[in-house]
């Protein structure tokens, strides 16, 4: 047996035992005054915690996971099922263990006070010991653990800290959350000292006619642990006294609740013209409660920064003050591609305010809670969070859920989470966890929420999904994930709805996805008792590695990213890219950001569908008007400027001042519109709507959304043949014996293509499989005829599939103006559902660098994706048109295209088509991205891959939930398109 008692006691296989010599957690945030113990330490990663340290010690820096610098633990990835087959609470005996050590100086003006040790998270044992002494365990690896070293260490003398962490425990199995499994102490190491008569706890309760309470729990150090006489505690809110609740303290003496070991305190006030807190007006009050000795002198201070807001729950519908608001929410982890789970404040703070820029008013903390400075920022910011417990055991759920060996587990968990959180603004809704069945544990810690904190709703998806509209279970709101969008508006139709009904994920950000976001929130904004749900996820969890030694790069790392593309030498490591055999590959990769954070064209779909500012047509001929809408909650559109930009498809683009009327919350207004030249062909007018000022997260012109209509339409059937191009005299274009097109600028012909590289949604939905089962990545040509006559080449082919053969007929006609007019048809026959594509695909000769475009844009869109690109003249770089998905796939596409011009240094290719299209021009063929497994192993062509589609399917996101809607299929039939191409 092991002399160390908290090596003998084996926690990391106790599940009962979830803490031991643990202070209580608490609301009184002491941060501001502790000294910071980040920083290099002794380490060493034992193979297990029964070893006992050697003499070879190294260096770590904290916070930080081991697994990104120590060689023998590298990340591993897992979704769902454990890295390892022991069943709970069973561990393996391999069981890596960090051990941290270093002196630290007390400084000698503590000498008297309570000294308290923080260490902010550690996975997912953490052991501490002090000058050889045990102090204490903790678990759950997402809150911070507090021990008390008064009377252990010395003030003005040297103690040796010695933290060790066990990576694989009882807790781990309800820790099985989707993500890297990392191991170390990923939040900072704290020390603090306080007075021996303090604050153990205040909890502030808001209302938004401006009435304040602050209740307060005072204790006292001392031996015994009796509250010295005469202490009192004083409050002020931004200058505002606060006043002692004596109503309260009457109760509390009547009913004999006054304690000599506890003093319990309530103050009061009631602030004038309140201004109150919501996402889109996060106003704050500087609180500050203070605790007095009896001679009036200050023993303890403790600083909030509260919002005045309510949360209710009124029929279906979720209410902040009042107001029935929709969750614009997205799910997020603790992720850095370089630092894993730690994430510091600057980085937090980029990553709101990027949330923000892109229409954001909501953050899951899936699915655990997050640093406390997280909290902070979105009360600063303006977010509705839902705080979510560390509790997911996926792969065992239904043995854990009712397992009494894990109850304290779940209640501990919970409940101190709401005792750190409780007193943000930002905090609407606490949750459960995630992925967890559903069981006694769970009734047991919505019990002890709903009486610590009656202010908030409860959320708990596992226990919903039984039945959304049950009205007995521990969620206060119907929360499913990936739910196909015709079940909620359903349910919310049926008449049975009973409570709100916000997803707590849907619309899974797998590689190029997010397919009919846009459908799902006119859904949603058209349903009452929808109020929206939070995708799927923030990140991609790419680890930033070494291709060489396949290293994680870790904090040398810095600077060798650019956009969501690595360095040379350099990837995105997903599941599998450590060695590990157990894994779930580039299911890691599914965030609305790059790993480095780089926005990713979803995320301007995203802005534009919660843009602040909509704008309607309104009538018909010269009655047309405009409308602005304001589709904000709580606020007019004072803080926003704005311009109009006319787009004319043969006439450039060119902006006029635009006036933003009065509009109050939900309102709309009729606008002067400005003069809108008429003319041949159509026109499209877009409001870009940006920041008046400078504001906590955009600087004064920073675009917010920019709705657009079309003003005047194409004229019908704009036909291909203008009269500059009329038949003439001229020889047909050249094909080959088979009827391919030979043209000195082509590299590869003009064919027929039916099939993408498989998105990751392609390939999980099942659509890729049955695509190489049809052989429709390279179905075989049978060349059917070649007629010529005068001007132009007819040419006949038939492409055959495990489905029947596809017709395919291309008309090449030259024309006077020297273009060339191809008009094609493919008949699919009726077996042939479902393709990827109906279109053409050519390559273009070397040097083409550069695309001008007249369609959406200027970023990536497709069919079911493209409410967020405006129509107009875009141009880019061909490289810049990819977005670089970390399994490579379908990508770089634009909806809507009209025209297009490729140019190079000595040549311009210009392809106008009959109809708007969707585009693409890459460097790449698509069997090409399909068969590279990361973005890094991709070799660019010299030449441009050019796709022209009369269809293409829509994204969907089949990878984790409903696939596209049947209107963004291909039908099998007849598909007819048009193009003319010129060479300058
Ligand atoms: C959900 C789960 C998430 C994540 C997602 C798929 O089922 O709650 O943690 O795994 O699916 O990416
Ligand atoms: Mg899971």
């Amino acid at each position: 047996m092991p002399r160390d008692p908290l090596i003998a006691l084996r926690p990391w296989e106790s599940p009962e035992v979830t803490s031991w010599g643990r202070l209580p957690m608490s609301a009184v945030d002491r941060r501001d005054r502790a000294l910071c113990l980040d920083g290099q330490w002794r380490f060493q990663l034992l193979p297990s915690p029964r070893h006992e340290p050697g003499p070879g010690w190294s260096w770590a820096g904290l916070p930080g996971s081991w697994a990104l610098h120590v060689a023998e633990d590298p990340p591993r990835y897992t979704n769902v099922r454990m890295p390892w087959p022991e069943f709970p609470p069973e561990v393996p005996a391999a069981n890596p263990t960090g051990v941290y050590e270093r002196e630290i100086d007390i400084p000698a003006d503590w000498t008297g006070r309570r000294i308290v040790l923080q260490v902010g998270a550690a996975e997912s044992v953490l052991l501490v010991h002090v000058d050889g002494q045990p102090v204490g365990i903790s678990k759950d690896s997402h809150l911070a653990a507090e021990f008390e070293l008064t009377g252990l260490v010395r003030p003005g003398s040297p103690a040796t800290v010695r933290l060790t962490v066990v990576k694989w425990s009882d807790a781990s199995h309800i820790e099985d959350q989707d993500q890297w499994w990392l191991g170390g102490i990923t939040r900072s190491v704290l020390l603090y000292a306080t007075d021996p008569l303090y604050l153990a706890d205040v909890t502030v309760r808001t209302r938004c006619d401006g009435e304040l309470r602050v209740d307060c729990r005072v204790r006292s150090a001392e031996a015994t642990g009796a509250l010295p006489g005469g202490w009192y505690v004083s409050g002020e809110l931004d200058g505002l006294g606060l006043v002692q609740d004596t109503e309260f303290d009457r109760v509390s003496k009547e009913d004999e609740r006054v304690s000599d070991f506890l003093g319990e305190v309530r103050l009061r006030t009631v602030v004038p013209e309140v201004r109150t807190w919501t996402a889109e007006t996060p106003e704050l009050y500087g609180l500050t409660v203070r605790l007095h000795r009896a001679d009036g002198t200050v023993a303890d201070t403790s600083h909030h920064r509260i919002g005045f807001r309510e949360v209710e729950i009124r029929g279906r519908d979720l209410l902040v003050n009042g107001e029935r608001v929709y969750i614009r929410g997205v799910n997020r982890h603790d992720f850095h591609p370089l630092t894993g789970r730690t994430v510091s404040y600057e980085e937090m703070r980029a990553d709101l305010v990027t949330l923000k820029r892109f229409g954001f008013n909501a953050i899951r903390t899936s699915h655990y809670p997050g640093d406390p400075s997280l909290y902070d920022l979105a009360d600063e910011l303006g977010f509705y969070v839902v705080d979510e417990a560390n509790i997911e055991s996926h792969d065992h759920a239904h043995e854990i859920a009712d397992d009494p060996r894990y109850l304290n587990a779940f209640v501990d968990r919970v409940s101190r989470m709401a005792l750190r959180d409780k007193n943000h603004p930002s905090v609407i809704i606490w949750s459960l966890g995630n992925e967890s069945d559903y069981g006694a544990h769970h009734d047991a810690a919505a019990g002890w929420l709903r009486r610590h904190d009656p202010t908030r709703p409860i959320q708990y998806e596992g226990a919903a999904k039984l039945d959304w509209a049950a009205t007995d279970d521990a969620s206060d709101i119907a929360c499913p994930m990936y739910a196909p969008i015709e079940d909620c508006v359903a349910h919310a139709l049926s008449g049975e709805q009973t409570r709100p009904l916000i997803q707590c994920e849907y619309s899974h950000a797998m590689g190029n996805s997010n397919g009919t976001l846009a459908d799902m929130w006119a859904a949603i904004e058209a349903t009452p008792g929808l109020q929206g749900g939070f995708i799927w996820e923030f990140w991609d969890h790419g680890i930033l590695q070494r291709v060489n030694d396949g290293r994680p790069a870790g904090r040398g790392g810095a600077g060798l990213y650019e956009s969501g593309v690595t360095a040379p030498g350099h990837r995105w490591a997903y599941g599998g890219d450590f060695g590990e055999t157990i894994h779930d590959g580039a299911f890691i990769a599914d965030g609305v950001v790059f790993p480095d954070r780089t926005p990713k064209p979803v995320m301007y779909e995203h802005r534009e569908i919660a843009s602040p500012v909509r704008l309607s047509v309104e009538g018909e001929g010269s009655w047309r008007v405009l409308r602005v809408h304001n589709k904000q909650h709580f606020r007019d559109l004072s803080w926003l400027a704005a311009e109009w930009e006319f787009a004319a498809a043969d006439g450039g683009s060119w902006t006029v001042p635009a006036q933003l009327p009065h509009v109050p919350p939900g309102g709309s207004a009729v606008v002067d519109r400005p003069e809108v030249p008429g003319g041949a062909g159509e026109i499209w007018l877009t409001l870009r709507v940006t920041t008046a000022a400078d504001g906590s997260w955009a600087p004064r012109g920073t675009e917010v959304c920019s709705p657009q209509v079309r003003w005047y339409e194409a004229d019908e059937g704009e036909p291909m043949v203008g009269s500059e191009g009329e038949l003439g005299h001229v020889p047909a274009p050249e094909t080959d014996e088979d009827g391919l097109l030979l043209h000195p600028l082509l590299a590869a012909p003009p064919t027929l293509s039916l099939w993408r590289a498989p998105t990751d949604n392609d390939v999980l939905g099942g659509m890729a499989g049955r695509w190489r089962e049809l052989g429709l990545e390279r179905p075989e040509r049978e060349t059917v005829s070649v007629e010529r006559k005068d001007a132009t080449v007819r040419v006949r082919s038939r492409w055959l599939t495990g489905a029947g053969a596809v017709e395919h007929e291309q008309t090449f006609t030259a024309l006077v103006d020297g273009r060339i007019l191809v008009e094609e048809t493919a008949v699919l026959p009726e077996e042939l559902t479902d393709v990827a594509r109906v279109g053409t695909v050519f390559e273009t000769a070397d040097g083409f660098d550069r695309l001008a475009w007249y369609g959406q844009g200027p970023w990536e869109s497709y069919p079911d994706r493209a409410a967020g690109a405006p129509v107009g003249h875009h141009a880019a770089a061909v490289d810049e048109l990819f977005t670089p998905y970390l399994r490579p796939q379908e990508s770089g596409g634009r909806h809507g295209v009209r025209h297009f011009t490729l140019s190079g240094d000595d040549h311009v290719l210009a392809v106008r088509l009959d109809r708007p299209r969707q585009v693409s021009v890459t460097r790449h063929r698509a069997e090409e991205l399909a068969a590279t497994a990361h973005h890094d192993e991709l070799e660019p062509r010299p030449g441009c891959v050019v796709h022209i589609d009369a269809a293409h399917r829509g994204l969907g996101t089949a990878s984790c939930g409903p696939d596209t809607s049947p209107s963004y299929l291909i039908p099998p039939g007849v598909h007819r398109w048009a193009w003319t191409l010129r060479a300058l």
